[in-house]
């Protein structure tokens, strides 16, 4: 991937004001969250703590000609860990390398990723808790020493040869912290939890997606949609999309805050962002298993659920807002996430809400 150049080699991070998407209908989820995607750090809305540290260790990198240190960036999906490694490595003015955890399945595949590296690149493995010991273990020498141990041969003429790898910076995401084996979580140079996004910012990347795909949207309608998208951007995003497809339909196709509300009540998205698996959810610990403490196996047998989506999707965003607590004897329903299903609560059930019920 080619990038434009300053003279001193970094990137020419695109500072002008931000050019409206193509006017053509991008087809795919994925193409329409690209393109909204911001490019550089200033573009980025939220995480500012992040964000402030990101730039001083970019531009140390930059003004030295030191590879940037390894990152690891962990938290729920949609809140921008590869949005993050694409703006790293543009404002590094370096190719960024993208694959996964999955996709490395053997020592030789790792081997092909990194020896295709250039000097300073960024290599992104998303999914990172997802490697094989067998190529975790080989990712330790590169990430290190830049040197990557190889056998040529077989059987007793085998013969090992250490490789020297270019000076390249990892990017690791995850979505699963705690299954990041100590060793590797040693070698990243700085890890971050990224968080929910704040009202404030969510409601200003609805604004201004809102404005690159052309839309007018109010100020109540930009609320409406971040007030429901559970602090991540990647739903505001899709919810735009869908909520810019009704006003089209049903109303004079800009988006004020009454037609984004029944948009959302139609996709049946609640007004704290819940959807029907969130409320699926709620309602078994609720309901099947009388508050609960339930073992998370337990309720996605009940849901004909993964666990995982369970784990990393619907429990991290009911957590934040306080509609569950996890106890060493499984999950239990908070007083708050019985008063959001419309149950009465028994006494014994956790107040909830707390500090991270203030999000929304
Ligand atoms: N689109 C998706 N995530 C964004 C962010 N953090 N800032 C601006 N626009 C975005």
């Amino acid at each position: 991937m080619a990038r434009k150049k300053h003279d001193d080699g970094a990137a020419a991070p695109d500072t002008a004001e931000e050019k409206p998407v193509a006017p053509v209908e991008i087809k795919s989820e994925r193409a329409w969250q690209a393109a909204l995607r911001p490019r550089t750090f200033d573009e980025y809305i939220g995480q500012r703590e992040l964000i402030d540290n990101l730039r001083i260790s970019v531009r140390a990198a930059r003004e030295n000609g030191w590879p940037l240190d390894h990152f690891l960036f962990a938290g729920p999906p949609g809140l921008g860990k590869t949005t993050l490694a694409h703006v790293i490595a543009t404002e590094l003015g370096v190719n960024l390398h993208v694959t996964s955890g999955p996709a490395i399945d053997h020592k030789g595949m790792l081997a092909s990723l990194l020896t295709s590296l250039g000097e300073r690149d960024a290599l992104f493995i998303d999914e990172i808790h997802r490697l094989t010991p067998i190529v975790e273990e080989n990712l330790y020498p590169a990430m290190e020493d830049f040197k990557f141990d190889l056998f040529i041969g077989d059987g007793p003429h085998a013969k090992a040869v250490t490789m020297p790898l270019p000076r390249f910076t990892l990017l690791g995401a995850t979505t699963r912290m705690g299954l990041l084996s100590a060793p590797l979580l040693d070698r990243f140079g700085f890890h971050w939890q990224l968080r929910y996004y704040e009202p404030a910012d969510m409601t200003a990347i609805v604004l201004r997606s809102a404005n690159l795909i052309g839309v007018p949207i109010d100020a109540d309608g930009a609320t409406e949609i971040a007030r429901r998208s559970r602090g991540t951007p990647r739903i505001a995003n899709r919810l735009l999309r869908r909520v810019r497809d009704f006003a089209a339909v049903k109303g004079d196709g800009s988006i004020r805050g009454p037609i984004a509300a029944s948009a959302l009540d139609r996709l049946a998205v609640d007004h704290a962002g819940l959807d029907a698996l969130d409320r699926a959810y709620l309602s078994v610990i609720c309901e099947r298993f009388d508050g609960g403490p339930v073992g998370i196996e337990a309720i996605a047998a009940s849901l004909s659920e993964e666990r995982g989506t369970l784990e990393e999707v619907v429990e991290p965003f009911l957590l934040q807002v306080g509609f569950i607590a996890r106890t060493p004897r499984g999950r239990v329903a908070t007083a708050a996430g019985y008063s959001h299903m419309g149950l009465s609560a028994p006494a014994r059930a956790p107040s909830g809400g707390g500090s991270q019920g203030r999000l929304f």
